[in-house]
């Protein structure tokens, strides 16, 4: 008998979808505001681009732009390129990304586990959009190598339509229809537009809300260099549908990373940048919203994809945002008795430390075989 509703998969393809919507209770700046978060890091490559991908590799199936054998290039900053890759392989496709360098080595990593290529661009300022570069790049290289396709996601109808079809729904399945407003980052836009379309369709009162860093012109204002990775862009996407969108918002790198490393210690999730747009936006919406409404926020990926650049304290130092770093705390009691037994808190020094059989004989640990022989062979 069945006592759970696990499901069998016999495709990565019908894993995706259907996340979790979070209920937070510390976000809110007023408790009768619900705050609920569509957790898309739950998806099997780790980020909402799943949907993209597999929205935009149905589609070029039927349209029979795909074959087996067919090299699928795309210009991505690291989340759709994964999401192809991951369901590439099994229908015999192969994908090269084309990326700058300034890919994090988590997504990098992951794209080359799928068995995917990447393209890097020469050397570019932290914080230039590459994007229009990196297109121009996929369609070049798709028209001169045999069997290359470029899906192009900023302009390919059924980017929008994946989440037409389900990430909208899926909402208001959820919630029983009962949403006010849906905040959600923007890239390529097709998140936006396609729950967008899936709410207005529903009840049109619903308010959809984009965010982007400023430097993003999607909603006004001029280009400018900005470090939050995947979304914002520096020119309008054609999927664009701005008749679903009310309001944009637009926050900056600083509060951004400020509401994922809050979050981390207040919900215990680790959020990526555009997840922080998110945040920092429910946060300040929350305040304004009249009583009882409820605001539905779009967590795009996790934090664990940004190790080396919003959670290194580095390159924390290096932008400016030094007051996010976990240094130690002198007076903390915890701080003072670990630095007394010679082990370190939060950070890992250049020097050893105490010899580790000081260490096993001052907390009457048998010293192991294996420390002598690492004693002598480092001294
Ligand atoms: C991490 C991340 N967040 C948000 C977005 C924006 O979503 P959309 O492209 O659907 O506008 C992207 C797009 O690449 C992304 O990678």
């Amino acid at each position: 008998m069945k006592t759970s509703n696990l499901r069998i998969v016999r495709s990565l393809r019908e894993a995706i979808g259907r996340t979790p919507l979070y209920r937070t209770k510390y976000l809110s700046k007023n408790p009768s505001v619900e705050i609920y978060l569509k957790l898309e890091f739950l998806n099997p490559g780790g980020s909402i681009k799943d949907r993209t991908a597999l929205g935009m590799i149905d589609q070029a199936e039927q349209d029979g732009r795909l074959r087996s054998n067919s090299r699928i290039i795309e210009s991505s900053s690291g989340n759709t390129a994964i999401g192809l890759a991951m369901l590439a392989k099994s229908s015999g496709y192969h994908v090269t990304a084309v990326c700058d360098r300034h890919l994090p080595a988590t997504k990098r990593a992951r794209l080359s586990a799928f068995g995917a290529d990447t393209v890097f661009l020469p050397d570019t300022p932290p914080g230039m959009d590459t994007v229009e570069l990196r297109i121009a790049i996929a369609k070049h290289l798709a028209d001169a190598i045999p069997d290359g396709v470029s899906l192009g996601q900023y302009s390919d109808p059924a980017n929008p339509a994946i989440h037409r079809k389900t990430t909208g729904p899926e909402i208001l399945d959820a919630l029983d229809g009962r949403v006010t407003a849906v905040i959600a980052a923007v890239g390529t836009c097709g998140t936006i537009s396609g729950i967008g379309q899936a709410m207005k369709a529903y009840n049109p009162a619903i308010r959809i809300i984009g965010v982007e860093p400023i430097g993003s012109i999607i909603f006004g204002g001029e280009d400018a260099m900005y470090h939050i990775q995947g979304g914002g862009l520096s020119f309008i996407p054609s999927i664009l549908d701005r008749s679903v969108i009310d309001s944009g918002i637009k926050v900056s790198d600083a509060s951004a990373i400020s509401a994922v490393h809050l979050f981390g210690k207040s919900d215990g999730i680790m959020v990526g940048g555009t997840g922080g747009l998110v945040l920092k936006a429910l946060a300040d919406l929350s305040e304004q919203s009249p009583d009882a409404s409820v605001l539905v926020g779009i967590i795009p990926d996790a934090g664990d994809r940004y190790l080396d650049t919003l959670f290194d304290s580095d390159w924390l130092r290096r932008h400016h945002f030094s007051d996010l770093t976990l240094m130690p705390t002198s007076g903390d009691p915890l701080n003072d008795t670990v630095t007394d037994l010679g082990c370190s808190l939060n950070e890992i020094p250049s020097t050893r430390g105490p010899a580790l059989d000081d260490l096993c004989s001052r907390l009457s640990v048998r010293v192991p075989a294996v420390v002598g022989k690492f004693l002598s062979a480092s001294a």
